[in-house]
């Protein structure tokens, strides 16, 4: 695993393998960022000069390498770009760049990032970035790993000794690896990570951690009246599961409920997708692996505030036992559900499993999904929607996640959309309704299993939690951990009695 510490030496004295500085776009061309004075001097002040004659620009995304010269311990400079200088340098810039610098220096030992990290936030940014871009998935690369992530990130900072600084990085070392937990759990092919192991995992997380962890297996679910998770998981020779994860503190003054989707392979059962629509749906249990590194995180982190997380697990297969086109299902709770389309199976577990989490009174629940192509639409795939039946949790939940660096964006929940799924059906409510605001539907459905007097809100994660294209910043090609942040930065807010959140009006 990659590690991190802070250092307060000169970037020109500390031994490494490479040397990271930042670079920008300046009015007259590219600039060195602060935080490189000493390998500025060291280049004798041509360093601006040397990258513009290879091409650099200070741009987004770039990456060059120069090698040192005398006067460094560090045989490499790598320059990253850092964006316009004139709009100075947001805690993003800083942990795209760090990322970069990360999968540029893959294999590289040990690494001294010099950027701009003047203040303890953009220490712990520059952090968090490097550990996210190092990041890589080789478990099943026959040739070892793949390529070896840098092996040490040293993090150099200016404000000697401060205490600030190391908290943030301990701070972005936490989130980082649990962030890298949910990762691998997406990659995780879906015949490696089906229900059933899924919550092994979650089981010996909480011994490692000291979480109460509670498995309902397909028995104890028949038992309980779970219709919807059991409806789901019903045409697959995985059986399905409801996970709980609880993390509590003695001082809390508000508990947090955490939903997450966890379809480990939705095939779309009966309803089955089309080839072209299945490669990827490994990823459908990306929200229960986000809520599940979320209250790991917490714990870590030591926050104020409890937390429990409910991970829905089912795989969704058609088969001769699965659940068909027409059937109605019992949901937990006594609402009955008639299955339009076997595809809606996200709403379906989510269903039974926030009933399930309101009969502990939480003060808010938040549900987290790949839950609609319809919000990838949207929203395209950086951009995750928050729903709620609450205005001022939807406000609060979007600048949260803007705030911890995930693009979001508020969606309505319009009334008149609820009658498609309400009318002509011979159960209480049918799991699809009108096709146009498809996952504003999908929200609709969630809300009429909230308890009454229950904030809620629901995070529809479908476009940013797996990412297909080409590596950008700290984010690689596959699992992104999309909402992780979002999540520990509320149980954050909460815990520390910030305006919007439950901790502020207890
Ligand atoms: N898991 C999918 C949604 C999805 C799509 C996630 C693309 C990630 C990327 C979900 O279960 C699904 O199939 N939804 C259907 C609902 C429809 C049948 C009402 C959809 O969005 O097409
Ligand atoms: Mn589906
Ligand atoms: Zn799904």
């Amino acid at each position: 695993m990659t590690a991190l510490s802070v250092s307060t030496s000169s970037a020109a004295s500390l031994r490494a393998d490479a040397l990271v500085v930042g670079v920008a776009k300046g009015p007259k061309g590219v600039v060195v960022a602060p935080g490189a004075e000493a390998v500025a001097e060291a280049f004798e002040g041509k360093l601006a000069e040397v990258l513009t004659a290879l091409g650099a620009t200070g741009g987004e995304g770039e990456a060059v390498k120069v090698p040192s010269p005398a006067g460094l311990k560090a045989p490499v400079v790598l320059a990253v770009g850092l964006g316009d200088a004139e709009e100075g340098y947001s805690e993003e810039a800083l942990r795209r760049a760090a990322g970069v610098a990360a999968r540029t220096l893959a294999g590289t030992k040990k690494v001294a990032l010099a950027l701009p990290a003047e203040s303890a936030e953009d220490a712990g940014a520059v952090a968090l970035g490097a550990l996210l871009g190092a990041y890589s998935y080789g478990a099943y690369k026959s040739n070892g790993a793949g390529k070896e992530p840098v092996g040490e990130f040293v993090v150099l900072t200016t404000r000697k000794g401060s205490k600030d600084t190391k908290a943030a990085v301990e701070h972005a070392t936490a989130v980082g690896e649990e962030m890298n937990r949910a990762r691998d759990l997406v990659n995780t092919p879906p015949n490696d990570l089906n229900p059933k192991i899924f919550a092994s995992i979650v089981q010996a997380a909480g011994k490692e951690h000291g979480l109460k962890v509670e498995v309902l297996d397909e028995k104890a679910l028949a038992k309980g009246g779970f219709g919807g998770i059991l409806g789901v998981g019903v045409g697959s020779e995985n059986p399905p599961r409801l996970v709980k994860v609880a993390y509590t503190h003695p001082k809390a003054k508000a508990t947090l409920a955490f939903v997450g989707k966890g379809i480990t392979y939705d095939s779309g059962g009966i309803s089955l997708k089309p080839a072209g629509h299945n490669e990827t749906m490994k990823c459908d249990m990306a929200g229960a692996a986000a809520v599940f590194a979320a209250v790991v995180a917490a714990k870590r982190l030591g926050l104020a505030v409890n937390v429990t997380g409910w991970l829905a697990l089912a795989e969704n297969m058609p088969s001769g036992s699965a659940t068909r086109p027409g059937d109605v299902l019992r949901m937990y709770g006594g609402k009955t559900v008639e299955v339009l389309n076997t595809d809606a199976e996200g709403r379906l577990v989510l269903a039974d499993a926030i009933v399930r989490a309101g009969e502990e009174n939480p003060d808010v629940i938040v549900d987290v999904a790949t839950l609609t192509g319809a919000m990838v639409l949207a929203l395209g795939n950086r951009t995750f929607g928050v729903m709620s039946n609450s205005d001022e949790l939807r406000g609060t939940l979007h600048a949260t996640a803007q705030e911890a660096g995930e693009p979001s964006w508020p969606m309505p929940l319009p009334a008149d959309l609820r009658k498609g799924m309400t009318e002509s059906t011979i159960a209480d409510l049918a799991n699809m309704g009108e096709r146009m605001g498809g996952g504003l539907v999908a929200g609709l459905f969630l809300k009429e299993f909230v308890a009454e007097g229950t904030d809620w809100a629901h995070l529809d994660i479908a476009g940013p939690a797996f990412h297909e294209g080409a590596p950008f910043g700290y984010t690689p090609k596959g699992g992104t951990a999309s909402g992780v942040r979002t999540l520990v930065r509320f149980a954050e807010q909460t815990a520390a009695g910030a305006p919007g959140t439950p901790g502020a009006k207890a």
